[in-house]
């Protein structure tokens, strides 16, 4: 018999992504919105899907999504690209920008996917260890630029930290122009000053967002960046043809249309992430971190592993983050209800 294929070096290391889904009752671990989409979008949706000509491919340059993308971000269309995901827009920013002897430089403790992308795409990865409470300052910003990488990655808010970075930081990392500044803003709905005003003035700077969180569409992978028009072309080198379905392209363009009720609802988000953090404060030994995000940092006073399991045992999923913060969990800001029950599981595990 002759010997199976081996793939890539190191690829049999790489744990494959881990999907914590369980059916409980309150499900706070991914940062999804807890509220369903806004009336009306199901039936525009129905009708939209209903006059799609499905037998043919789709929009390649996917010209009505990203003309509604633009015009809701105030940005230019030549300058606005999308993906299935904003996973997907960082990959390809990666295999524009990175790749072999190319080196991209994060901010820890930061959102893994962007050292993960970064190996995938054959990118070296530079982790920059920042120092509670985990804020860019401007000698950060000097020791990543001698690190001299090709790539930088800015996430703010930051995931799992849940702070904005300051603008003024990301600036200056852009001054050094040869290097591509990914802002990964995510969650930028719910607090923090955007970055996108850098970009008219620093063509390195590219505004990663995705419809997943604010937006209420996880479930059909939209994400989208904001950049100058040389990196939308470069981008459309590295992207698979007809990478975005018609369906997804359709569902995104129904949402950015919902926009204002999408946006009127994210104060109900706000006001559970604060009342997290309220409450966290006031208990004995925990360490809370604020946040600008849909979701707060932690440290209980027990090992994490522990209150997890806890949580658990009574219908809360959290995140378990100590990899990246160590004895950290990362709960999300979910509806009203599913936060009574995390704050009273917690009181529990932690008495
Ligand atoms: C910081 C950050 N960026 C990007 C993503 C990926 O989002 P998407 O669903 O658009 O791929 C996430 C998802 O959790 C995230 O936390």
């Amino acid at each position: 018999m002759s010997p199976a294929a081996e793939p890539r070096s190191g690829l049999r290391d790489v744990a494959p992504y881990a999907y914590t889904q369980l059916d409980v009752a309150a499900r706070l671990n991914t940062n999804e919105c807890p509220h369903p989409l806004p009336e009306g979008f199901f039936d525009e949706l129905a009708r939209a899907v209903h006059d799609l000509p499905l037998h043919r491919y789709p929009d390649g340059r996917m010209t009505r999504l990203r003309e509604e993308l633009a015009a809701c971000a105030g940005h230019d269309l030549e300058g606005t690209w999308a993906a299935n995901g904003s996973n997907e827009i960082l990959t390809e920013l990666l295999l524009a920008y990175g790749g072999p002897g190319r080196s991209a430089l994060t901010f820890e403790p930061t959102y893994l996917l962007h050292s993960r992308l970064s190996w995938l795409t054959h990118t070296s990865v530079v982790q920059y260890r920042l120092q509670e409470p985990f804020t860019i300052g401007e000698q950060d910003v000097e020791r990543a630029i001698a690190l001299e990488p090709a790539v930088i990655f800015v996430c703010s808010p930051n995931n799992p930290t849940g702070n904005a970075q300051p603008v003024q930081a990301v600036r200056s990392l852009a001054e050094r122009r040869d290097a591509l500044v990914i802002v990964d803003e995510a969650y930028i709905e719910f607090g923090g000053q955007s970055a996108l005003p850098l970009v008219a003035d620093h063509p390195n700077v590219v505004i990663v967002r995705t419809l997943s969180k604010a937006f209420a569409l996880a479930g059909a992978r939209i994400g989208y960046c904001l950049a100058a028009p040389e990196v939308v072309e470069d981008l459309q080198r590295v992207r698979l043809p007809y990478h975005m379905s018609a369906l997804a392209q359709a569902a995104g363009i129904a949402a950015i249309r919902h926009a204002p009720q999408a946006m009127s609802i994210l104060q109900a988000v706000r006001e559970q992430r604060d009342r997290i953090v309220e409450a966290l404060c006031a208990a004995p030994g925990v360490e809370v971190f604020g946040s600008d995000a849909n979701f707060v940092l932690f440290r209980p006073s027990k090992p994490a592993g522990e209150v997890w399991r806890g949580l658990l045992d009574r219908g809360v999923l959290v995140r378990d983050v100590t990899g990246a913060v160590p004895n950290g969990l990362r709960v999300t800001a979910g509806a009203a209800h599913e936060v009574d029950l995390f704050l009273h599981a917690l009181s529990e595990v932690l008495s």
